[in-house]
């Protein structure tokens, strides 16, 4: 086996192949049981292949359970809306980085997801009709951004991606597909650059599984953990993102990371954009309702970008609330009480058990937080990975698919738009699923590995297993968050950067002295944790080391040094490679698609973006 691992744990003398592994064989394989992994397996089992759903946690509980405004898509039911202005509003939002034939089709597919979540029991909010209740959004705007706010974003009260997730699994479960909960997946089968599928570990009792399949489907959610506070789960440590980089394919797009404007303070959990939505809204220390300033049309409801930029600001210039100056407020007493219960039941009831605050008398203290990775994955709209073989930027990985946060598509570009993660999830879930459905026969024979096919993964966990350094893993996360926090925040600078590189490639090489105090496979949550922690510090030296490449400011990128955006020089994706020998980065790039993809859809010119 090679001499390291991924993140350079150090190797064993136990052979990799002296693991017992159990076959699996399958059309389509779907790692991850969110709601992208959700609707892409259901969508292949619908078309009658056989599919396996491969997921570390239960699936009910994966992180968007945790998605709470709602979803965008313009019905139109509480006024004027067209997908052409969704459109539009999506494509400001990326800051001109996102792909515009895939925004194009994630906007005109909205409704029809939408629709097909109601018909299959989703429990929308509703209006006096009895339509699907819609809210406004950061960012959302009729008339090609000339028009009043948009309410565009379908809502569950506040526990939109709660009802979306136990439907689908129950969807799920009703066409078949097949459950493997609590496998952890390891690592890629690869071959010849082409994917053959998943090598996975059975939690509860320690055996090991090869899931072969036609095609893979990596589901597996955003890395938020990489920092220190997020409002993402334990559980969004980026393993498929990380299986990609060991894979030696690319990550596109990592230094964008996106900061939500309402994590409640010194906990990080989320407060909804729909509370400003429903009419709250922001205060500094001198009461003042300052996005006035930053914002004047959209104040409140700017985009997140915009948002946590003005409070940054504003707690700098010594504007901040708190013993420390350090976090604003967020207003909803004003109010009515049965509206906050009706629609907002899930962040009043947090807002009391992290904060102490009745959302009905008193303002939540709030701070932009971790939130959203726009970065992952590269694929196109139909959840095909790409690559740049041979050059060609949109060259495909036979076998290999991504959807949800994992995946790039890149419709979020260089800052997503709130309650377009949800709305992405199902129609790129949906289209990946349809692909299987166009190019997987149900049953087709698979053809033999070769005998290393599992070399990757078996080393990885042995190395992992056997590690016996000094540094317990918590300690190595410890640092790496830290460094991610302090050095690639909301703001950044060339010299802050540069030391973030220093710091967490230190970490990095820190990792070779990992300990991993228990031997078992069965319930081993440290050995876990490590083989969480060796796929998130990859993800956080590319997002680090993108971000130093990256000489201009876009979307949730904002580089005090180059506050401008540089369409000239830098409308591009990043890719990021890592040699995982060397642990250097090597960057590169792949254009934004600047066409759309109907003739009678035009192409959005790129402008100065103000809200
Ligand atoms: O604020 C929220 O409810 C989060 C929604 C989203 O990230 O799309």
């Amino acid at each position: 086996m090679a001499a390291k691992a991924a993140s350079g744990m150090a190797a064993p003398s136990t052979n990799g192949r002296a693991y017992e592994v159990t076959d699996h064989e399958f059309d389509v394989v779907v790692v991850g049981a969110g709601g992208a992994g959700l609707r892409a397996a259901l969508g292949a089992s619908q078309a009658g292949l056989r599919t396996a759903c491969v997921t570390k946690v239960f699936p009910t509980r994966s992180h968007t359970v945790a998605a709470q405004g709602g979803i965008s898509a313009s019905l139109g039911n509480m006024g004027k809306d067209d997908w052409r202005w969704h459109m539009y509003d999506t494509v400001k939002g990326s800051d001109w980085l996102g792909d515009q034939d895939a925004i194009e089709y994630l906007t005109r597919n909205a409704p029809e997801a939408v629709y097909e979540l109601e018909h299959w029991g989703v429990p929308f909010s509703r209006t006096d009709e009895g339509k699907i209740y819609q809210r406004p959004f950061g960012g959302m705007t009729t008339d090609y951004g000339e028009g009043p706010p948009a309410q565009r974003t379908c809502a569950a009260a506040d526990r939109t991606g709660h009802a979306m997730l136990h439907t689908m699994y129950g969807q799920a479960l009703r066409h078949s597909t097949e459950f493997f909960i609590e496998y952890f997946a390891i690592d890629l089968i690869m071959e010849d650059g082409a994917c053959r599928g998943v090598i996975a570990l059975n939690l509860d009792d320690g055996t090991l599984h090869r899931f072969r399949a036609h095609k893979s489907v990596l589901a597996t959610g955003g890395h938020g953990r990489t920092y220190f506070s997020c409002t993402s789960a334990h559980i969004c440590t980026g393993d498929g993102n990380a299986m990609v980089l060991r894979a030696g394919l690319p990550l596109q797009d990592m230094e964008f990371v996106q900061f939500h404007p309402t994590g409640i303070y010194g906990v990080g959990v989320l407060i909804t954009e729909g509370a400003r939505g429903e009419g709250g809204y922001l205060t500094n220390s001198e009461g003042e309702r300052f996005m006035e300033r930053y914002a004047p049309s959209a104040k409140d409801l700017a985009s997140r970008d915009v948002v946590s930029r003005a409070m940054t600001i504003e707690i700098r210039e010594g504007r901040g609330i708190g013993a420390e100056s350090d976090h604003m407020h967020l207003h909803l007493e004003h109010l009515d009480p049965a509206i906050l219960a009706e629609r907002l039941p899930g962040i009043s009831e947090s807002a009391k058990i992290f904060s102490g605050v009745d959302v009905t008398r008193e303002p939540i203290p709030v701070l932009p937080t971790v939130h959203y990775n726009m970065g992952g994955i590269p694929t196109n709209f139909h959840g095909e990975v790409l690559t740049k073989a041979g050059g060609d930027p949109d060259a495909v990985v036979p076998g290999l698919m991504a959807v949800g946060e994992a995946a790039c598509v890149s419709v979020h570009g260089a800052n997503r738009l709130g309650s377009n993660s949800l709305i992405d999830l199902v129609v790129f879930g949906r289209a990946a699923g349809q692909l299987c459905a166009d190019t997987v026969t149900a049953g087709d024979a698979h053809p033999a590995l070769p005998a290393d096919a599992d070399d990757m993964a078996l080393s990885r966990l042995d190395a992992a297993r056997h590690a016996d350094g000094a540094t317990p893993t918590a300690e190595l996360r410890a640092r790496m968050q830290k460094v991610m926090q302090t050095n690639c925040a909301v703001f950044r600078t060339g010299e802050v950067l540069e030391e973030g590189k220093d710091l967490i490639h230190e970490v990095w090489a820190g990792s070779d002295d990992v300990k991993v105090s228990d031997r078992t496979l069965i319930w081993n949550t440290d050995l876990i944790e490590t083989l969480e922690y060796d796929n998130l510090i990859a993800q956080a030296v590319v997002t680090m080391d993108s971000a130093v490449g990256r000489t201009e400011s876009r979307g949730a990128h904002a580089r005090e040094d180059y506050p401008d955006r540089d369409d000239v020089n830098w409308m591009k994706h990043t890719l990021a490679f890592v040699d995982f020998d060397t642990r250097k980065i090597r960057l590169d790039d792949r254009p934004v698609h600047a066409h759309t993809l109907s003739n009678d859809v035009q192409y959005i010119k790129p402008k100065k973006r103000v809200y």
